[in-house]
C-alpha cells in the first residue's frame, strides 16, 4: 500500500512539473542563440517597406536590421512570417527571439515584452478613396467603417472612434484592397506603409491629419537583457551611421 502510494505522489510531482515547465521554454539569451548557431525574427512581411515578400523572400527595412543583429552575433538568421496580431504571444512563449516588425512601443505591449531603443518615428494617418467628400479627418470617421491590420496601433485608435464599424485584415495591404472594392470607407495606417500604398493605388488617398506619433522597437522576452544589449548596440551603431534611413530609401518603392 504504501509503495503504491509512494508511486502516485510520484506521477503526481512529475504531472505537477510538466505542467509547470510547459508553455515557459528557457530564455533566448545571446549564450542560447550562440550555441543554437541561429538567431529567429519573428515578423509580419505585409508592411512595406519594413517587411514585405519579393521574388519569395521576406525583405525590407526590418530584415536588413535582423541581418546585422545575426551578424553581430555571429549566427545565421531564421525570418518566420506570422500575423502580427500573434508575434508579442509568441515571444512570450519562446517560438522566437525577436519581433521585428515595424511595431510601435505601447504602455500595454511593455506589460508582455521589452522593448529595444527606438528605431523609426512613425504616425497613424487616415486614407480614402479619391473622391470621398465625407471623410475630412479623425471627427468625420464616427458610422464609417474603419479598415485596419488586426492587433496594430490601428486597430487600438479606430476602436476608440466612436460608432465607427472596424473592419479587422491580416495585413494593411488586405485593407487598402477592401476599401478600393468598398467593403470600408477609410483605412487608418502607419504613413510610411501608406506611402507605398498610394505609389501603387492611384484612386487612394492619404489625408493631412496625424492620429498619433509612435516610436518604433524591437520586442524581446521580458529580462533578456544579455539579447536586449547587443539589439541596442547594433541599431544605436545603425542609427549613428545613418543606416536606417538609408535602408528606408532602398525599400521604398515610393521613391521617397
Ligand atoms: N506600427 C504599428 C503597430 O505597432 C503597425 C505595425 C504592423 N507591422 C507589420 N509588420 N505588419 O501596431
Amino acid at each position: 500500500m504504501k509503495r503504491i502510494m509512494r508511486i502516485a505522489a510520484l506521477v503526481l510531482a512529475l504531472l505537477l512539473a510538466t505542467i509547470l515547465f510547459a508553455g515557459c521554454a528557457s530564455t533566448p539569451t545571446v549564450d542560447v542563440i550562440k550555441s543554437r548557431g541561429k538567431l529567429v525574427m519573428l515578423t509580419n512581411a505585409g508592411f512595406p517597406p519594413f517587411e514585405y515578400v519579393s521574388e519569395g523572400a521576406v525583405c525590407g527595412v526590418d530584415v536588413d536590421i535582423a541581418r546585422e543583429i545575426a551578424a553581430e552575433l555571429g549566427v545565421e538568421l531564421e525570418i518566420q512570417d506570422m500575423d502580427f496580431d500573434g508575434i508579442i504571444g509568441a515571444i512570450k512563449s519562446g517560438k522566437g527571439d525577436l519581433g521585428i516588425a515595424g511595431m510601435s512601443v505601447t504602455e500595454e505591449r511593455l506589460k508582455n515584452v521589452d522593448f529595444s531603443v527606438n528605431y523609426v518615428d512613425s504616425k497613424l494617418v487616415i486614407l480614402v478613396k479619391d473622391g470621398n467628400t465625407e471623410i475630412t479627418g479623425a471627427d468625420t470617421l464616427s458610422g464609417k467603417k474603419i479598415g485596419v491590420q488586426s492587433g496594430t496601433t490601428s486597430d487600438v485608435i479606430a476602436t476608440g472612434v466612436d460608432g465607427a464599424e472596424i473592419l479587422r485584415y491580416k495585413t494593411f495591404l488586405d485593407a487598402a484592397t477592401a476599401m478600393k472594392s468598398g467593403k470600408c470607407d477609410a483605412v487608418v495606417v502607419d504613413e510610411m506603409t501608406a506611402n507605398e500604398i498610394l505609389a501603387v493605388n492611384k484612386d487612394i488617398v492619404m489625408l493631412e491629419e496625424v492620429l498619433s506619433t509612435e516610436q518604433y522597437a524591437i520586442c524581446m522576452r521580458k529580462g533578456n537583457e544579455s539579447l536586449q544589449e547587443v539589439v541596442n548596440t547594433v541599431l544605436n551603431r545603425l542609427l549613428a551611421e545613418g543606416k536606417i534611413d538609408e535602408y528606408i530609401a532602398n525599400h521604398m518603392a515610393s521613391g521617397e
